[in-house]
């Protein structure tokens, strides 16, 4: 794309049309028991109190040693928080709650079919299950210090042990989304070198008993083509003592974990006490090309962080039932399921399944049997249930305190559903914005000191000094109504210290953009690039726009469309193919891919099934695109680029600009033309784009 193009489609120079919404206020009630209900915090937190500010989070922590410097920039950008720190996650997240509350429930487990009893976990017994793991780990497993495992666990309690065992014995854990395939698991065994694979051998979702232990076996096949030999596969079994996968076991390589558990029963492991940087887990995020991005998390920084937002953006206390509907295999449940809510001694709940499975009215019983009172979810969730059951929550006798919400922007009008009807309109509602880098969360209000504002995070977290620049470098000003590349100006304890294995990457594509002085161990000079675009209002509330770059956010869930398109190269008939984002209602956004096919094969829907089948096997059930369309050609630039932006304004059935400077104008009727008529066909009708959403189709793509 020539600078010219480049410069017209920037989302900087774009002038939102964005409708104020009114004001909503924290009831009196919320504000009485409130961790921060006084507004000095804003003083403690305030730039002229940088870094030494982020010393109240980490002082919610036990430290086996003291830090002696809170923020080491040396190495810019690669930031050292609490150094000279020791501790241990494990210890936090546990042992130091078993004094006051050893028989307080910490996980409260509910399995998806509603017959089957919860299981409740006490701090005590979380510790003797973390304990043993972390014996059979280190003893069976070979498993040492800066070892790195990989987990492919879906939403089973076994899965929180498992995190806790490693960091109790100072070993990585990397935890692949449980719905992703055996080769995404595959790929990030490799690229993290893990020797070990834990995994399940079934889980239920949707009503199914879904076999998981196969995609192990495809897992070490993909590792193995990569050059990466996995030892050993621990498999837990959804029902002890019962095999529920059709796959067999390798003989000397797969081992059921409920059994040589019993080598390990009632085994205390002493913990390992880890320097702050010490890496405590990788968690893999897409980014524009294909290699996997492992976001590499510290333990001292990151544990100080999400003890600190869970206590004051999620307001959680140790008597609170906290329930956060998100996958601890993406980084919120990493966050806010497990350590955040764990460090500070409360109880977690965990649900295996889907939350419409039986029924829409699912998660509401949830909420009343467990008294959940502080409950965490997704726009794509929050959507899905008001579509199938908007009358549910008002069936059942609970009652929130506070709500969240994640992962991609939430519309006024879902948010006021989710206030009035799910919330009861007794509930604050925090919209907080982050990212799988960030390690908690950068942009939402403090529940009972600052004004909700539908659709909009907030202005940025406490010790968080977010800035919106424009492409050349300009500070766009809160009100001016345009929108630019929100950026951190500061670092903070929670975000990553690197993509695993590739340094240069991490400064590149997080740093580069606006850094002032490659030479600089000034944190000034480092401003942090998010990719996403935002506007602030004139009251300092941001709005995020969604990714400037060629990300896809499905549900919440980040897809990057160069792995979406290497997925379907795979297929022999492909030549090219190119993925774009269609609004859907209740996905946000679903991914279509267009796909050319190599000279001399003929059009045909098993081609179209090919695709799909091979994005579903390769990436997950998530990616699998909404259509797939066989074009003749793609729209390209001049020198060669497909021009993504164009083809997802036709899925859109939106304006795609102007197309004169492309090297083949005339492809674009005739794509237009075959889809769009395609789609009426199919029921998929037009409909007219909101403003902020015609621009995202606009921007998508133009950082090529
Ligand atoms: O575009 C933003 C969107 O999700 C991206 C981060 O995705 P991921 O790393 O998978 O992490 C999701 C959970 C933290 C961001 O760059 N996003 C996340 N939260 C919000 C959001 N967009 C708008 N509002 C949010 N609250």
């Amino acid at each position: 794309m020539s600078t010219e193009e480049r410069a017209a489609l920037s989302e900087a120079h774009i002038a939102v049309h964005w409708r104020e919404e009114g004001y909503y206020y924290p009831p009196a009630k919320f504000i009485g028991q409130a961790n921060a209900a006084d507004p000095a915090i804003f003083e403690r937190f305030s730039e002229e109190h940088f870094p030494e500010c982020f010393k109240e989070y980490a002082d919610l922590l036990a430290w086996d040693q003291y830090w002696h410097t809170t923020l080491d920039t040396t190495n810019a950008p690669f930031w050292k928080w609490f150094v000279g720190g020791r501790l241990n996650a494990s210890v936090n997240c546990v042992d130091r709650h078993l004094a006051a509350g050893r028989n307080r429930a910490a996980l409260i487990w509910v399995p998806e079919p509603e017959d089957e009893p919860m299981q409740v976990i006490t701090y005590q017994e979380l510790y003797r299950r973390g304990n043993e793991f972390a014996a059979l780990l280190r003893h069976f497993g070979g498993v040492e210090v800066g070892d790195r495992v990989t987990f492919h666990l879906p939403m089973v309690p076994d899965l929180p042990v498992s995190m806790l065992a490693c960091a109790r014995i100072g070993a990585i854990h990397s935890e692949v989304f449980g719905g992703f395939s055996g080769a995404a698991c595959g790929e990030r065994i490799a690229d993290s070198g893990s020797r070990i694979l834990v995994t399940t051998d079934a889980y239920y979702r949707n009503g199914e008993l879904i076999d998981h232990k196969l995609k192990a076996d495809q897992a070490l096949a993909r590792a193995r083509e990569l050059g990466v030999e996995v030892d050993k596969v621990l498999v837990w079994r959804r029902h002890r003592g019962e095999y529920c996968s059709k796959t067999p076991m390798v003989e000397g390589r797969d081992f059921f974990v409920d059994d040589v558990l019993r080598d390990f029963r009632d085994q205390l492991v002493e913990p390992v006490s880890m320097p702050a940087e010490a890496p405590l887990f990788l968690m893999y995020t897409s980014g524009t090309t294909g290699r996997p991005k492992g976001a590499q998390h510290s333990t001292g920084g990151y544990l100080a962080y999400v003890a600190g937002t869970s206590k004051y953006y999620q307001d959680i206390h140790p008597e609170d039932t906290y329930w956060c509907a998100a996958d601890i295999g993406w980084i919120t449940g990493h966050s806010y399921i497990v350590y955040g809510p764990l460090a500070l001694g409360t109880t977690s709940v965990i649900y295996e399944g889907v939350p419409t499975y039986p029924d829409a009215g699912r998660p509401w019983r949830i909420a009343e049997r467990l008294g959940v009172n502080i409950f965490h979810t997704a726009p794509t969730t929050i959507r899905m249930l008001r579509k199938l059951g908007p009358e549910e929550p008002k069936k059942y006798d609970y009652h929130f305190k506070h709500m969240t919400t994640v992962g991609e922007p939430i519309e006024p009008d879902v948010w006021r559903w989710y206030h009035d009807v799910v919330g009861k309109g007794e509930a604050v509602v925090v919209d907080t914005w982050w990212q799988t880098e960030n390690g908690g969360f950068l942009g939402a209000t403090l529940p009972a000191l600052h004004p909700m504002k539908p659709g909009s995070c907030g202005p940025g977290a406490l010790g968080i000094y977010p800035v919106i620049y424009d492409e050349d470098g300009g500070i766009v000003e809160a009100g001016a109504g345009r929108a630019g590349n929100i950026c951190i100006r500061n670092p903070w304890p929670g975000i990553f210290q690197t993509i695993w294995g590739q340094p240069e990457r991490y400064v590149d594509t997080y740093y580069a953009k606006y850094c002032r002085d490659r030479s600089s161990t000034d944190w000034r000079d480092w401003p942090y690039f998010a990719g996403d675009g935002a506007v602030q209002a004139a009251d300092g509330y941001f709005r995020i726009l969604g990714r400037v770059d060629d990300v896809i956010n499905v549900a919440g869930h980040r897809l990057g469309t160069k792995e979406l398109e290497s997925a379907s190269l795979t297929v022999d008939e492909i030549a090219e193919a190119a993925a774009v984002p269609v609004i859907d209602e209740l996905r946000g956004r679903a991914v279509e891919m267009y796909v050319s096919l190599k000279p001399g094969v003929r059009t045909s829907p098993e081609i179209e099934d090919k695709v799909a089948k091979v994005i579903e096997t390769e990436i997950g059930k998530i990616a699998r695109p909404k259509n797939v369309w066989i074009v003749p050609d793609m729209p390209k630039t001049r020198s060669g680029k497909i021009m993504r932006r164009v083809i997802a304004a036709i899925s859109n059935f939106s304006d795609v600009g102007d197309v004169s400077t492309l090297a083949n104008p005339e492809i674009v009727d005739d794509i237009r033309q075959q889809v769009q008529a395609a789609k009426m066909a199919r029921g998929e009708l037009p409909r007219s784009l909101t403003a902020e959403e015609a621009e995202e189709i606009r921007a998508f793509g133009h950082l090529e």
